[in-house]
């Protein structure tokens, strides 16, 4: 039998609509400040994204654009300029940042009533307390994504492979919360095919191209695919794809040099799994929509 595939375009659309509603009654519109220093093509195609549905959804957007060589003294004051400002209600910076900016003190300086990604340490020691605060947006998306479909979260055993700041911990700790057993594997976990094929809910956070295969599954389990890797080499999308999807596959690698490709093989999800998210499709696209919630989130505390 083949695994349902858990789209994340209905879901996302799902919360937008909402986030659209709660915004119509509201006495003001919410702003959102997203700064991104210099040219990661990435980057720039995920912040596009952020500002066109800010402003979709009747979010007053600001995108600052700095360039790649801004020295930490300019990111502080513009970071300190807009945790001034009365009008605006979530501050983002997007990550990675050039290799002269230190990250952590960029971070911490936002204020955590404004830090719409939810990376401030005290965000992040309110969300492992089980306190409201606000939530990292991926992991929120999942989240909205397991309970949306109707999948039970209490008492199943998750795994979550990564633990990174951005998905891997808040993933364990917001799994925690739904009274899910937990484990994260990481890259110096031992065997770790048998670990994660004890996972009723699989989370792959890692990001290495099409890592999840068979032998990580346990049979009818829900796979949760978070990466987004380009894959160029044509071999690989032959060993990742089944013959469903490989001609679609190798023309988008002709036309644009690359497939996007998640940290789960699709053929075997497909094949072992009970469902699970593609790629792309899927919780990428949760991933803005959260963000949109957590703007009016910020902006309905700030402004009572
Ligand atoms: N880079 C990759 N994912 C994210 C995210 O969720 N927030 C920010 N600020 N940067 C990112």
């Amino acid at each position: 039998m083949s695994a349902t595939i858990l789209s994340g375009k209905e879901f996302a659309e799902a919360i937008k609509r909402e986030v659209a509603a709660e915004i119509a009654a509201l006495s003001f519109k919410p702003c959102l400040a997203v700064v991104r220093v210099g040219e990661d093509p990435a980057s720039a195609v995920y912040v596009g994204s952020k500002v066109r549905t800010a402003e979709e959804l009747g979010i007053i957007s600001e995108h600052r654009h700095m360039p790649a060589e801004t020295t930490q003294a300019e990111l502080m004051r513009v970071v300190n300029e807009l945790n001034s400002r009365d009008d605006v209600d979530g501050i983002l910076v997007q990550l990675p940042l050039p290799p002269q900016i230190d990250e952590r003190e960029v971070l911490e300086a936002i204020d955590p009533e404004k830090d719409v990604d939810g990376f401030h340490p005290v965000n992040v020691g309110k969300l492992w307390q089980g306190q409201r605060s606000l939530v990292p947006c991926t992991p929120a998306g999942v989240i909205e994504i397991l309970k949306r479909s109707g999948i039970g979260i209490a008492g199943m055993n998750a795994v979550v492979i990564g633990r990174s700041n951005i998905v891997g911990k808040p993933m364990a700790a917001l799994l925690i919360k739904e009274s899910a057993t937990v484990t994260i594997c990481h890259s110096k976990t031992s065997d770790l095919a048998a670990v994660a094929s004890q996972a009723d809910i699989l989370v792959a956070a890692i990001g290495r191209a099409g890592f999840v295969r068979a032998e990580h599954i346990k049979p009818g389990a829900t796979v949760i695919d978070v990466g987004i890797n380009n894959v160029t080499s044509e071999d690989l999308a032959r060993e990742l794809f089944g013959e469903d999807e490989i001609d679609k596959r190798l023309n988008t690698i002709a036309k644009r040099g690359f497939t996007l490709v998640g940290d789960v093989c699709p053929k075997d999800a497909k094949a072992k799994a009970g469902a699970f998210t593609p790629v792309p499709g899927g919780v990428g696209l949760l991933t803005v929509a959260m963000l949109m919630k957590n703007t009016i989130e910020a902006a309905k505390a700030r402004r009572g």
